[in-house]
């Protein structure tokens, strides 16, 4: 047996024990006398021990073993006389007495440490290196847990895990497709599945009621923090449910995972309307972690020769607490902050409410102190509070004081990791209309039913009509999304011609969902979570890239092996492909 114990079990009542241990060589350290090692395996280290004076050509061997060589030891566990109480190994050592070198290894091109001294794209190229990493470990062990847990939990629900194909037709959820070359159908392509979206309504015509998969989704987009083109979906559907039906029962998963995996209660969902959303937070996933709600003002503050609020569209600011001490400096990184084109608003105006009861504002010229009451009084600012305010378009002066908000939000502490805030936004549009192709596209995707009071207005006003539809969000960030369906043939019809589809195309891409809705489709809907997105945001980290074991940097590629890369003339002629160069 190569192990009798893992490195991380072994504890004082062990002492005494004759063990076997492997595991990789953390780091040595020679004392004269006396040579230490720490052996790590994934469970954890245990210090080894060699005596100089007891075994010296043992000793002298050990002396010679380098970082991540592979050992498998043989020895005693011994108390230790130097206890380390931080380590769940620190009261004992093993006293080896023989040990085998299973592997060497060239020395790791960065320290396989905690706070290691290599950079991203170094990490990326050895990510099996980097795996070795307690924190990689640590993200990896979560992922688990969550996906363990989503199954037990939707298990006892009755829902029935049910794998779809990964080679299939374009579903349209508004990324780009990948493709797949098929051999077999010259000049034919599969699509990946961008979500089992089609599949997952099938099933409920099929009559499976109650269907899950934990299952990879392609998109091909530009990435960011929370996204990455494979990445996995916690996907579900529901047949004979109404909304709420479904919101409960997946708030329902939520707080499992939140009480299985963190030990917590969470008993507050709120719901808030979209609209709703974007009046108080100017966006549709808000962090309601804290405060600092927008204050319209254009009541307050046009007509008094101020020409940029006066031509604005929207004057929006925010409250933030006992900051009218705020330096310029502070301010001028502020409005420099919202002028970043990613922030993309123009300037910012400041009113500082003093400690004494002045006002203090880069717009005193055009307001008097009279207003400055009155717009303190409408922002429920105090006296040694920082009012911000933006002005502008409406849509994008929303977005810029939204970015702000988050950045005040960071700056002053108020976005703590381990508080969690979930929220149900809902009646999300069903339509937006882009200008520059001049058509509506689904907000969420062409199967999202309309309210059904809002049916009517496909022909009047399509703009207007609200969705069944929803998105879980938790501090800020989109978990999950997802609607109540349209299961009739003729409303999927009429919503492909709204979106611009002939009826040519829309019976050539998804004639075979509206055929199936001939044959008896039940009222189904249902819901996606981002897996990667669910981990980082329990683990408390903005970026999913720690939660996938091999995940693609920004550009796309897997640096480790190299991919994308390009293939042969030879299986670009079995394919049929002729790469014409540009
Ligand atoms: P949607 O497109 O909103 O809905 O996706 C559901 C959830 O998947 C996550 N997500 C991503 N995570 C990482 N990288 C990406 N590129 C990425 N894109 C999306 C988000 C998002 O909330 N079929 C519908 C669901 C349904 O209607 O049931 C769908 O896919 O967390």
């Amino acid at each position: 047996m190569l192990r009798t114990h893992t490195c991380g079990e072994l504890k004082i009542a062990d002492a005494g024990k004759k063990v076997t241990l492997s595991g990789w060589v953390q780091r040595s350290r020679d004392l004269g006398g006396m040579t230490f090692i720490d052996l790590r395996d994934r469970y954890g280290i245990t210090q080894l021990v060699f005596n100089m004076e007891v075994n010296p050509t043992l000793c002298q061997e050990a002396r010679q073993l380098g970082r991540e060589y592979v050992v498998s030891i043989e020895g005693h566990v011994t108390e230790r006389s130097n206890k380390n109480l931080k380590m769940p190994t620190g009261e004992i050592e093993i006293t080896v007495e023989k040990f085998t070198v299973l592997n060497v290894s060239k020395t790791p091109p960065f320290t396989i440490e905690d706070n290691t001294d290599g950079g991203d794209e170094l990490r990326m190229k050895y990510r099996y290196l980097d795996l070795r990493r307690n924190i990689n470990k640590t993200n990896l062990e979560l992922r688990h847990k969550m996906s363990v847990e989503t199954r037990n939990y939707l298990s006892d629900q009755q829902f029935l895990e049910v794998e779809t194909p990964y080679l299939i037709k374009s579903t349209p959820e508004g990324a780009r497709d990948f493709v797949v070359p098929s051999r077999m159908n010259p000049g034919q392509f599969y699509a990946l599945p961008q979500s089992p979206q089609t599949f997952k309504q099938l099933l409920m015509v099929a009559g499976y009621d109650r269907y899950f998969q934990i299952v990879r989704c392609f998109r091909d987009e530009d990435l960011r923090a929370d996204r990455q083109p494979e990445f996995t979906q916690i996907d579900c559907e529901m047949s004979f449910v109404t909304r709420d039906d479904i919101l409960d029962t997946f708030e329902g998963l939520a707080k499992h995972l939140f009480k299985k995996i963190k030990n917590i209660d969470i008993h507050d969902f709120p719901r808030m309307s979209y609209d709703e959303a974007m009046t108080r937070y100017g966006s549709d996933k808000p962090d309601i972690r804290f405060g600092m709600e927008f204050v319209e003002l254009n009541a307050l503050v046009k007509g008094k020769d101020f020409k940029v609020f006066d031509d604005a569209e929207l004057v929006v600011g925010i409250c933030v607490k006992d900051c009218a001490t705020y330096t310029r400096k502070q301010l001028d990184e502020l409005t420099d902050f919202v002028r970043k084109p990613q922030v993309g608003a123009n300037g910012m105006v400041y009113v500082k409410y003093n400690e004494d009861g002045s006002f203090t504002s880069s717009v005193s010229k055009f307001y008097t102190d009279h207003d400055f009451v009155a717009i303190a009084h409408a922002m429920g600012a105090h006296e040694n509070d920082l009012m911000l305010l933006l002005a502008g378009n409406a849509e994008k002066t929303r977005k810029a004081l939204c970015e702000l908000r988050l950045e005040m939000g960071n700056r002053l502490g108020l976005r703590l990791n381990d508080d969690y805030k979930p929220l149900w936004v809902i009646d999300f549009p069903l339509l937006e209309w882009d200008e520059d192709s001049q058509r509506f596209y689904a907000k969420h995707h062409p199967f999202t039913a309309p309210k059904p009071e809002d049916i009517p207005l496909l022909d009047t006003n399509p703009i207007a009509i609200k969705a069944n539809a929803y998105d879980l969000v938790i501090n800020g960030v989109e978990i999950g999304g997802g609607s109540i369906r349209i299961h009739n043939k003729e409303l999927q019809k009429k919503m492909f011609e709204i979106l611009g589809f002939t009826d040519e195309d829309a019976q050539n891409q998804f004639g075979f969902l509206m055929n199936a809705f001939e044959y008896g489709a039940p009222p189904h809907g249902g819901i996606a979570f981002g897996f990667d997105r669910f981990c980082a945001v329990f683990g408390g980290s903005d970026s999913i890239r720690d939660y996938i074991a091999f995940p693609k940097n920004n550009s796309g590629r897997d640096v480790m092996i190299d991919s994308p890369s390009e293939i042969s003339q030879q299986q670009l002629g079995e394919l049929a492909i002729r790469v014409v160069s540009s």
